[in-house]
């Protein structure tokens, strides 16, 4: 078996019970960055930290579970309004780990990751190294699932504009 698939199953084996958990695939039903849903976010998020804490002897197992959850807070943060919108940044690492803890039994460091994955906007710092990694990886995915989105209607609207010309010299060829 080729390494790349040894670890893709080490990962999935240490979060298959949250993976397999009703409330954690609700948050498929909720927008995180354009394309990409939360739980999808969430499973980049945690697999990237994997990958990284592994690699430097860190607590992957610590970082795949508490990236897999770090954004559990089940509501759709662009169309609520009030409160909740304005103060969503630095609230909801709160509400994912209060509804995480719901759920599964975390560890301290577990639950520093959660709390502090928005950090440096929720100014207190994260207090273990996995707590920064997870940290760095959210925003990196942040800006790759934007990017994407990106990339993808560039090229749908390149493909309309060379269609365009393409009908445009057609009909001017006509007349
Ligand atoms: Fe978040
Ligand atoms: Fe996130």
């Amino acid at each position: 078996m080729k390494k790349n698939q040894i670890m893709i199953d080490e990962f999935n084996l240490i979060i298959t019970d949250i993976l397999s958990n009703s409330t954690v695939n609700e948050m498929k039903n909720y927008r995180q960055h354009y394309d990409t849903n939360c739980f999808e976010h969430c499973k980049n998020v945690a697999f990237y930290s994997y990958l990284i804490c592994k690699k430097y002897n860190l607590d992957y197992e610590a970082a795949a579970r508490a990236g897999m959850l770090h954004d559990l807070f089940l509501y759709d943060w662009r169309r609520k309004t009030g409160e909740r919108k304005r103060w969503h940044g630095f609230r909801h690492p709160r509400i994912a780990l209060n509804n995480s803890t719901e759920l599964f039994t975390l560890s301290s460091k577990e639950q520093d990751i959660i709390l502090k994955h928005m950090w440096p906007l929720t100014i207190v710092f994260p207090k273990y190294k996995e707590s920064f990694i997870v940290s760095c990886v959210d925003k990196f995915c942040a800006i790759k699932e934007s990017y994407e989105h990106y990339k993808k209607n560039c090229k749908v609207q390149k493909a309309y504009r060379y269609a365009y010309v393409l009908l445009s010299l057609i009909v001017l060829n006509l007349v």
